[in-house]
């Protein structure tokens, strides 16, 4: 190991059930943060509140500062905890790991005003309306096709004044673009606590009022004061939910209110469309990869 090394890592592959041992075993060690990916090319859809889906096969990657002996710590690990036998350590400039975040989350322009930013970058257009966001525990980067779509749609076509409802709005982004494009009034939904603590620490870094963009559980008594109120309804969570929560949505709407569902696949949106028919005629709208935006106004 190089004296002039800050940082070094190890690498291993992994079964799911070994994740959160070898986890442990490292932290207890030493490591710094443990970093794991997809080893075999397995999507996983949206877990459940609370749930972590781990792929069958995954890439462990731990990071350890540069005085660490992982010679000896090469040789302690129990063979029980990794399918394989873990890579040598490798030097890790400090450089290099920072760009490991920036290469993975970048800014990223929806539509013709939004930009969808990492909080550590510089907007590269500071005349846009810039979003800093934290990528976290809580769905919604800007990066998933789902996400992009509802961006590009509120871009485009939200005026301003409007309230909105951002349903399963995980990381806060829909709802923050909404109100940063002018919603007077935004309402945050989501049945997962970390998307409500998200949500929130997103809407302050991006000098959102809790007044104007409220964020709670589905069972809050605050949805009644919603009801027949929103002008735009947006809600990307999944193709079953969204037929589920049909009623709820609709009841949500003015006459006239414009409802836009994604996190739905091609194939499902005939399944969706008419779970919403006839009070909401929805149609696609746009589609990236396999993914479609379904958009239309409330009878
Ligand atoms: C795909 S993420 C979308 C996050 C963000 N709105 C975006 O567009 O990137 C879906 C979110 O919906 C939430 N969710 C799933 N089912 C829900 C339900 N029945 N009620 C409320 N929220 C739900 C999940 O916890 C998750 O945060």
């Amino acid at each position: 190991m190089s004296a002039a090394a800050e940082w070094q890592e190890l690498h291993f592959t992994a079964r799911k059930d070994q994740v959160e041992p070898l986890e442990d075993w490292l932290f207890a060690r030493g490591a710094l943060s443990v970093t794991l990916e997809d080893e075999a090319d397995q999507p996983l859809l949206e877990p459940g509140p609370g749930e972590t889906p781990l792929w069958d096969a995954v890439r462990l990657t731990a990071l350890f500062a540069g005085a660490e002996d992982l010679t000896r710590l090469l040789g302690e690990i129990p063979s029980e905890l990794c399918t394989q036998a873990p890579t040598v350590a490798v030097p890790v400039a400090d450089r290099e790991w920072t760009r490991v975040w920036e290469d993975q989350f970048h800014p990223l322009q929806m539509g013709e005003r939004l930009w969808i930013c990492p909080s550590w970058t510089h907007p590269p257009n500071p005349n846009a309306i810039n979003i800093l966001l934290v990528p976290g525990l809580a769905f919604g980067t800007g990066a998933h096709p789902t996400t992009a779509m509802c961006l590009r749609a509120l871009d485009a076509d939200l005026p301003p004044g409007q309230r909105v409802v951002d349903y399963g709005c995980g990381s806060g982004i829909l709802g923050i673009a909404a109100a940063r494009l002018g919603a007077t009034a935004v309402l945050g939904v989501d049945n997962d606590p970390q998307a409500i603590t998200a949500s929130r620490d997103n809407a302050q870094r991006n000098e959102v009022p809790d007044a104007a963009f409220r964020v709670v559980l589905p069972q809050d008594d605050l949805i009644a004061s919603w009801q027949a109120s929103a002008d735009w309804v947006v809600a990307n969570i999944l193709a079953g939910p969204l037929v589920a929560l049909a009623p709820a949505l609709t009841s949500l709407m003015v006459p006239g209110g414009r409802l836009l569902l994604a996190g739905l696949l091609v194939d499902q949106a005939q399944e969706v469309i008419e779970a919403y028919a006839p009070e909401v005629a929805l149609s696609i709208t746009d589609q990236q990869e396999e993914w479609v935006l379904l958009a239309g106004e409330k009878c």
